[in-house]
């Protein structure tokens, strides 16, 4: 008789862990960082990593409509102040560092236009450094 009681008094601790486990670990996923969401640090931003390819494909796709073609500036959408992307003397100057920021934080980050999106949640930073390597290898003017 006192076996049979104390059995369900035994079983508890163990049910207890089971709804415990059962129940943080959901949150403990949610918690977790995601890599692609992660905030971009400063000094990321390589061109010499990026796919020109696939930059030319994702920036026809996300920029051109403000940047322009082969990012001349003269973009179909009316945007103030877009500026060249191939101006010599200008961009070439300008670390891949830089730009990176500017891409994945938005203008506001680099102290311009706040028109210029923010793309960290659109892009990896794999994409952005695809893009970079497209813009590095576009014609000077
Ligand atoms: C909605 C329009 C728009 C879109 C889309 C857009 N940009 Fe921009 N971008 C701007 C504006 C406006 C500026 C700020 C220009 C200025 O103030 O001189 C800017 C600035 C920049 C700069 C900094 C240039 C500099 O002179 O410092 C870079 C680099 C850049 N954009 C790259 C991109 C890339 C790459 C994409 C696509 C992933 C993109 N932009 C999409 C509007 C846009």
């Amino acid at each position: 008789m006192k076996r049979t009681r104390l059995r369900p008094a035994r079983g508890l601790p163990g049910l207890a862990l089971s709804i415990l486990m059962c129940c943080a670990w959901p949150v403990a996923a949610e918690d977790a960082p995601k890599p692609d969401a992660a905030p971009a640090e400063a000094g990321k931003g390589d061109a010499g990593k990026g796919n020109e390819d696939t930059g030319r494909k994702l920036y026809n796709r996300y920029c051109r409509g403000c940047h322009g073609e082969e990012g001349k500036g003269d973009g179909l959408v009316f945007m103030p102040h877009v500026d060249n992307l191939t101006r010599k003397g200008y961009i070439d100057l300008l670390p891949d560092t830089y730009l990176y920021t500017a891409i994945a934080k938005g203008g506001l980050a680099i102290g311009k236009s706040s028109y210029m999106p923010a793309w960290e949640g659109t892009l990896t930073e794999q994409q952005i450094n695809d893009i970079l390597a497209y813009i590095r290898s576009l014609p000077l003017h």
